[in-house]
């Protein structure tokens, strides 16, 4: 965001407020200020010290926490939206509600608990195929899938109960079957402006295999099209977006003004909703604003003046493939502090981002996290996955990263995978 932001035709000056020091959003920055980002004081201060008179919020802890909302009573208007509207993201029980209340297509069966109250009749009813969920944020750690995390009653019994004894709210659903993409809109809480659809890889090794990370890698394809998708699941889901805004509009009697991501599954029975998020996702955001050829600040601009109708969001029809270096041991016992050494040519059509690092004495280090994407892109999925790759195997250090994202083999499989689940 900070690389799209700078690099708009009118030459912003680009503040950043974080919670770490990224060096290579610090290059792109006249001001960055460390400090608390879920503190909206903090925010604040930070924005009317710089003189601040556009934010865009980034992750979903500062949305949550009203950030937004003490921007705009401050007079500095916000890509991000308010606390109540960002309940989308932030109760999961929420978000289904919503789609319910509002007739809106894409639910699973879904039933919210607080208590372990009716839970055995669900988890019997929908036996081998639920999935538990954690109302609130857990970072990615508060979904279990039956199969994947959850091999007996047991354990899904034992899970609920965790909650339960941890005062958590959650929600019981039925597992759905098919393949996963995101789809992300900028929205002025009346005008959507559809994103190319994305897929994720949130298992941390090759085949969709291994823990659950924040996303190894993710890729579109050209024209704007994903493999496996039909123009109909694509038009499925923008329109799930464009009445979740005017749902939220309803619910909230404010402007939905952000980015609206939905999460969704393709199925034998349509698409079908897995998860809301009210922000950019990580990595397909690295895809995204690498194709976007449009001016983002004025995209950003048109979102909080409510002007989006007059402003299209124009998309190179390449295709992208962006890969993720973790460290060895990521996610549950990463590696810390080792050397990050960055190619000094990139080959054509290569972009790098730096994520997880630091900078000890003048040598870039890994905190222990994703630590650097690579995003290519190329006139087919194919010349993208290459460009990526190459470009990849030229950091070297204790890190891995999946080769198997955006190959044509991987791709075959999803889109046999999905011919399978439609039985055609
Ligand atoms: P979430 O945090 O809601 O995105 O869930 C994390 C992951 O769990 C998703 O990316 C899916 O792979 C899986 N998941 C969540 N809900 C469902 C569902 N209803 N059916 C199948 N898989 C799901
Ligand atoms: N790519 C998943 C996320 O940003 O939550």
């Amino acid at each position: 965001m900070a690389r799209a932001l700078a690099h708009s035709a009118e030459r912003p000056r680009v503040l950043c407020f974080s919670g770490a020091s990224n060096p290579g959003i610090v290059a792109l920055c006249s001001e960055y200020g460390l400090g608390s980002i879920t503190q909206p004081e903090a925010v604040v201060s930070f924005g009317r010290m710089h003189g601040a008179t556009l934010a865009v919020i980034g992750p979903e802890a500062p949305l949550a926490a009203g950030v937004a909302d003490a921007l705009w009573e401050a007079g500095i208007p916000v890509v991000g939206p308010r606390q109540s509207l960002a309940r989308i993201e932030s109760s999961k029980g929420f978000a289904r509600e919503l789609l319910a209340s509002h007739g809106i297509p894409g639910n699973p069966f879904f039933q919210r608990f607080t208590s372990m109250d009716g839970v055995d009749k669900v988890l019997t009813q929908f036996a081998n195929r639920h999935v538990i969920k954690d109302d609130g944020l857990a970072g990615g750690k508060g979904v279990k899938v039956c199969g994947d995390h959850l091999h007996s009653m047991e354990d899904s019994v034992g899970f609920c109960r965790e909650l339960v004894s941890q005062g958590h709210a959650f929600v019981v659903e039925e597992k759905l079957e098919g393949e996963e993409f995101s789809l992300m809109s900028f929205c002025d809480g009346e005008t959507l402006r559809h994103m190319p659809a994305v897929q994720d890889h949130k298992r941390a090794y090759e085949g969709d295999m291994g823990p659950n990370t924040g996303g190894m890698g993710a890729y579109t394809g050209v024209n704007q099209k994903l493999p496996f998708l039909t123009d109909e699941d694509l038009l499925q889901a923008q329109t799930i977006n464009e009445r979740v805004a005017a749902a939220l509009a309803e619910e909230c009697g404010a402007p939905y003004q952000g980015i609206l991501y939905g999460g969704f599954m393709a199925t034998r029975e349509g698409v079908k909703l897995i998860e809301y998020n009210a922000r950019f996702g990580d990595p397909e955001s690295l895809n995204l604003l690498t194709l976007l050829e449009s001016d983002f600040l004025q995209t950003c601009r048109a979102i909080v003046n409510g002007s989006l109708k007059e402003v299209p969001a124009r998309f190179s029809p390449l295709a992208s493939v962006c890969k993720y270096l973790a460290p060895e041991g990521y996610p549950d016992q990463p590696r810390k502090g080792d050397p990050v050494l960055l190619p000094t040519d990139l080959p054509k059509g290569v972009t790098l981002f730096l994520s997880a690092v630091d900078v000890k004495g003048h040598t870039l280090v890994a905190t222990g996290s994703r630590t650097v994407a690579v995003v290519g892109i190329g006139e087919s999925l194919n010349e993208a996955e290459i460009r990526c790759e190459n470009a990849v195997r030229m950091i070297p250090g204790p890190f891995f990263h999946r080769s198997d994202i955006g190959t044509e083999r991987a791709i075959l499989r999803r889109v046999e995978h999905m011919r399978a689940v439609r039985q055609i």
